[in-house]
């Protein structure tokens, strides 16, 4: 990970610029980090907040030769590495919400934006774009994030090490992309993720993608990463994608 680095201070979203990267040949394992960007762009088209030099906005350009029901298991990796590297940084109990945003205190400090170019049977490359709040204040957030989102300087009290956090990041997931390239460990990395995971046993509500909406309870995360659910009806569901949010009642 991270033969080229691609850096900037200001860009429209590392993601977009990753995909004109993979545009030419590259190296499996490239990274695009930006100290701003004017474009940053979250799940579900919403936008993600990045002014200058308080996060770490960056994508990781891969080119791995794997099927696509496989590329689950790379946000898996990136969620833990994410969250290895912060709880190791800062000692306090660091969360995933699947499938990938990760929580102190119950918000959200960093989220994850996998997108894939290729075929079924033939991946040309996958962009992984992690954003993480680290010094903002309460201030960058607008008032409809105020209670859902948070930074590690907020959740802490003390400004946080951009470039270490990154490091440790990198690092961790360089390992977890060996394993997953050889398929190795993967049992113990879902069953970490497992361990992790803030969703399981409580009360949801998932969005699936055509905007419907259904409430459960979470049993587990499936070995395919899938959240497997109970609805209310008794029925069993696996969720490979969607939205979750908790449950008020
Ligand atoms: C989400 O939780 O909705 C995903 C947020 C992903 C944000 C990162 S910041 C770096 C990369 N570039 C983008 O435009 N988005 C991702």
């Amino acid at each position: 990970i991270g033969k080229n680095i691609y850096y900037f201070e200001e860009i429209d979203s590392t993601n977009d610029y990753g995909k004109i990267v993979a545009q030419k040949p590259f190296e499996d394992g490239d990274i695009i980090i930006a100290e701003s960007q004017n474009k940053g762009r979250g799940r579900f088209s919403r936008e993600w907040v990045s002014p200058m030099r308080k996060g770490a906005y960056l994508s990781i350009l891969l080119k791995p030769q794997i099927s696509f029901e496989k590329i689950t298991r790379l946000t898996i990796i990136t969620a833990l590495a994410v969250c290895s590297a912060l709880e190791d940084h800062i000692q306090k109990k660091v969360e995933i919400k699947w499938p990938n945003d990760i929580l102190i205190n119950q918000k959200k400090i960093c989220g994850i934006l996998t997108e894939i170019s290729g075929e079924v049977d033939k991946i040309n490359y996958v962009v992984i774009g992690i954003g993480i709040n680290i010094n903002l204040d309460i201030e960058d957030f607008d008032e409809s994030l105020a209670t859902k989102a948070s930074s590690l300087k907020i959740e802490t009290g003390k400004i946080q090490n951009r470039k270490e956090i990154v490091q440790k990041i990198l690092s961790i997931f360089d390992e977890y992309y060996d394993d997953f390239l050889n398929d190795e460990n993967y049992e113990s990395i879902i069953d970490e993720y497992r361990k992790k995971s803030y969703l399981i046993g409580r009360n949801v509500e998932v969005r699936i993608y055509n905007n419907d909406s259904i409430r459960a309870r979470v049993l587990d995360i499936e070995k395919n990463g899938a959240l497997k659910v109970e609805l209310e009806n008794g029925e069993i569901r696996d969720l490979l994608s969607g939205e979750v949010t908790l449950s008020t009642s």
